[in-house]
C-alpha cells in the first residue's frame, strides 16, 4: 500500500499538526510504503521571504525526524526536489473545473484572513492532487481541514481516468475522528494562522504561558465540573497522559474543589514529559545537519524514480509522447 502526506513549511509546527497528522501518519507508515514530504511549493502561496522559507523547511525536516519519522522505512523529501509535480499539476488543471476550486473552504478562509487571492492560492488543490497522484498514493493521513482537498483529488483523478484511460489510483483520506480537529488555546481550530497554537518544540516558559492561557468555561474552583467532554485542558491531557492518569484528572475535576489552573499545571508537566525524548532527538539532529540533508537527498531520489514512472504513463496517455 502506498501512503502519502505533506506538511507545509509555513511556520512552527504545533501539537494539532502532531496529533492530527504526524502521529497518525507515523502509525500508518508501518502498514505500507509511506511518502512524506515538505510542501515548499505550497508554502510559496503564503511566504514571500526566501530566508524564512529555507529556515522553515529545515525546521520541518528536523521536527518530523525528531518526532519519529524513520527514513529507513519511509520516503522523506522536499516537494521541490520532485519538480515533476508541477508538470503533473499543469496537466491535471486541464481536467479541473473552476467552480470546484472556487468552492474550496481553505481558499475562502485564506481570502477571508486577508491573503491576496493569487492564482497559486486558487490552484493549490490541483498541486496537492499532483503530489498524491504522482506517487499513486492510496491512503492520505491528514486532519479534517484537508478532507475536501483529498475529495477534490479523487474527483480530478476520476476525471483524468475517464478522459485518458485508467492511469491513477483513487486515493482516500485517512482521518482519525478523535483528533480530526484539535482546538487551539482560544477554542477555535488550532492553526498557525490563528496565533492560537502550542508549539511542539516551543521553549518551556512560552509553552507554560500558552498552556495556562487555554480557554475554559467559568465554573468556580469548588464546583464539581460538568461538560468535561468539551474541556480543552482535559482533551489535551488525554492525548499526552496514560489512560489511568487521564481518568484521575477527569475524576478530580468532576469531584469539585479542583480548579482549571491546577489541571493546566498537570497538563503542562505531562506535555513536557511526552515531548522530552523528541526534544532530545531534535537537538542531536540539529547538531548533525549533514545527516538531515542526506535523508532528504535519498528521499528525493526514491520519490523521483516513482514520479518518473507515473509521468511516463501520464505523458503517453495525454499525447505528450
Ligand atoms: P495549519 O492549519 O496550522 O496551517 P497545516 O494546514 O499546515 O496547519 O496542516 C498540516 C497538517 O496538520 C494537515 O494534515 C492538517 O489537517 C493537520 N492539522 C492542522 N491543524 C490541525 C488541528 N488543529 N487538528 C488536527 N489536525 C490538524
Ligand atoms: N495542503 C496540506 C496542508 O496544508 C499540505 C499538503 C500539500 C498535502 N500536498 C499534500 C497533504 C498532499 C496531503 C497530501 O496541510
Amino acid at each position: 500500500m502506498r501512503i502519502l502526506s505533506g506538511i507545509q513549511p509555513s511556520g512552527k509546527l504545533h501539537i494539532g499538526n502532531y496529533f492530527g497528522m504526524m502521529r497518525p501518519a507515523l502509525e500508518l507508515a508501518q502498514k505500507g510504503e509511506a511518502f512524506y514530504f515538505i510542501a515548499d511549493y505550497h508554502a510559496l502561496t503564503s511566504i514571500s521571504n526566501p530566508e524564512e522559507l529555507r529556515a522553515n523547511v529545515l525546521d520541518v525536516a528536523l521536527d518530523f525526524l525528531a518526532c519519529g519519522l524513520d527514513p529507513a522505512r519511509s520516503v522523506f523529501y522536499r516537494q521541490s526536489d520532485v519538480p515533476q509535480v508541477t508538470e503533473l499539476s499543469w496537466i491535471l488543471s486541464g481536467v479541473t473545473p473552476v467552480p470546484m476550486l472556487a468552492n474550496a473552504h481553505s481558499y475562502k478562509d485564506k481570502i477571508a484572513q486577508g491573503l491576496k487571492p493569487n492564482a497559486g492560492l486558487f490552484t493549490y488543490p490541483v498541486l496537492m492532487a499532483a503530489d498524491i497522484l504522482i506517487v499513486q498514493g492510496e491512503r492520505v493521513p491528514v486532519g479534517k481541514d484537508q478532507k475536501q482537498h483529498v475529495e477534490m483529488t479523487r474527483d480530478i483523478a476520476g476525471a483524468f481516468n475517464r478522459q485518458f484511460g485508467n492511469v491513477f489510483t483513487i486515493p482516500e483520506a485517512d482521518i482519525k475522528p478523535e483528533v480530526a480537529t484539535l482546538p487551539g488555546i482560544d477554542g477555535r481550530k488550532m492553526s498557525k494562522s490563528y496565533g492560537n497554537i502550542v508549539e511542539i518544540f516551543g521553549d518551556e516558559k512560552a509553552t507554560r504561558k500558552k498552556v495556562m492561557s487555554i480557554v475554559t468555561d467559568s465554573q468556580p474552583v469548588e464546583a464539581p465540573k460538568v461538560d468535561l467532554d468539551r474541556n480543552i485542558p482535559l482533551q489535551f491531557y488525554q492525548l499526552v497522559a496514560t489512560a489511568d492518569k487521564a481518568g484521575e484528572l477527569r475524576a478530580k475535576l468532576a469531584a469539585g474543589g479542583f480548579g482549571y489552573g491546577e489541571a493546566k499545571r498537570e497538563l503542562f508537566a505531562a506535555l513536557m514529559d511526552y515531548f522530552a525524548p523528541f526534544r532530545k532527538k531534535r537537538e542531536e539532529l540539529a547538531g548533525n545537519l549533514d545527516y538531515v540533508h542526506e535523508v532528504l537527498r535519498k528521499g528525493a531520489e526514491r520519490a523521483n524514480s516513482v514520479a518518473d514512472e507515473t509521468m511516463a504513463k501520464v505523458r503517453l496517455a495525454v499525447g505528450l509522447r
